[in-house]
């Protein structure tokens, strides 16, 4: 016999699962995974394969459908999302798979190319394609303020249709129709991570041998990358009115001039100057081009081949 309380707890559980778009989710990694768990617990339902099948236990378990193999997954739904290693993997799981139909989110990995190759092998399948980038790692999903979120690119119907749904693990961000650019924000926002991380390496270095604590070091660090961030906003506005002296701060010649210090810093202090050289190189050419009342934009220029 079914309790009154329990009826209207199914109830509410039946109109909760009928209310929220059934996913597909193919690739269970860490990535995989952290999104799979939080579509099962805002309700939706969800169908998930992965090569290695132990992966699913612990989401079968919360509810998640388990499929034998990746077309009975793709079957199963009209949104198909995919999680995996690269974009190989793509082609391995998604062979043989009928996509006739399907609105296929693809997540992996790509550069802008396979992305938009992707984009046109799945409209040769009679799929619509979102490509998304994500901008976030596992413990960021399904926690709104750790401020993660994935670039989507790619038919604007589809994100529109399905944005609530994929903004369940982390948030959205549309960039375009071309289905390359997720990947393309995706690179250009990691590439500048990598920068920032090399300057910090060197930064790291530079006090290596001397009686300062890394520790005492990282916060001023980090305070110091905050507050030089904002510099982006200036080149932007440079890039865009074509006038690289425009409210320009501290000017190349200035900053030219400078650069014999850090590089006999560098190796007074027995660091090598590998990272910094190749930005002072570039800084060098622009200013010998007659740029020194210009700040450090017109590197971008000789970056451009
Ligand atoms: N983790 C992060 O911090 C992070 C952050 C941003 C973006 N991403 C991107 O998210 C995607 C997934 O990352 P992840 O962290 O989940 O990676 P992962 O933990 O290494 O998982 C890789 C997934 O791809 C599958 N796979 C690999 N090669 C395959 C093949 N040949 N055939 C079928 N399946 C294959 C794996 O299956 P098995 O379980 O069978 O090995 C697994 O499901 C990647 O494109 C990654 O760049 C990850």
């Amino acid at each position: 016999m079914i309790t009154p309380g329990l009826a209207t707890s199914l109830i509410g559980m039946a109109q909760n699962t009928v209310e929220k778009t059934p996913v597909t989710l193919l690739g269970l990694g860490a990535m995989g995974t952290a999104m799979a768990r939080t579509w099962l617990a805002a309700g939706h339902p969800l169908t998930v394969w992965n090569r290695t099948p132990a992966r699913a236990t612990a989401l079968a378990a919360g509810g998640a459908t388990v499929a034998d193999t990746a077309s009975e997954a793709v079957a199963a739904n009209t949104l198909v999302v995919v999680c995996l290693l690269d974009d190989t993997s793509v082609d391995k799981v998604l062979a043989g798979t009928d996509l006739a139909n399907k609105d296929l989110v693809n997540l992996t990995t790509s550069t802008p190319a396979q992305a938009r190759a992707r984009a046109e092998w799945a409209r040769e399948r009679g799929a619509r394609y979102l490509d998304g980038g994500i901008m976030a790692v596992p413990p960021m999903i399904g926690v709104p303020e750790a401020g993660g979120y994935v670039f989507y690119s790619g038919s604007p119907e589809l994100f529109e249709r399905h944005q609530r749904t994929l903004g369940v693990p982390v948030g959205t961000t549309y960039v375009g129709e071309d289905a390359g650019f997720a990947a393309l924000h995706d690179v250009a926002l990691l590439s500048a991570m990598y920068g920032m991380f090399a300057g910090s390496a060197h930064a790291f270095a530079l006090i290596r041998k001397e009686g300062i604590d890394p520790a005492a070091l990282a916060p001023l660090l980090a305070d110091w990358l905050v507050a030089m961030a904002p510099a982006v906003h200036r080149t932007a506005d440079q890039l865009r009115s074509g006038d690289y002296t425009k409210s320009v701060v501290s000017n190349l010649a200035m900053q030219v001039a400078g650069t014999p210090t850090f590089l006999s810093t560098a190796e007074q202090q027995g660091v090598s100057p590998e990272l910094l050289s190749p930005y002072f190189e570039l800084m060098r050419r622009r200013l010998a081009e007659g740029s020194g009342e210009e700040d450090l934009t017109g590197v971008i220029d000789l970056l451009v081949r």
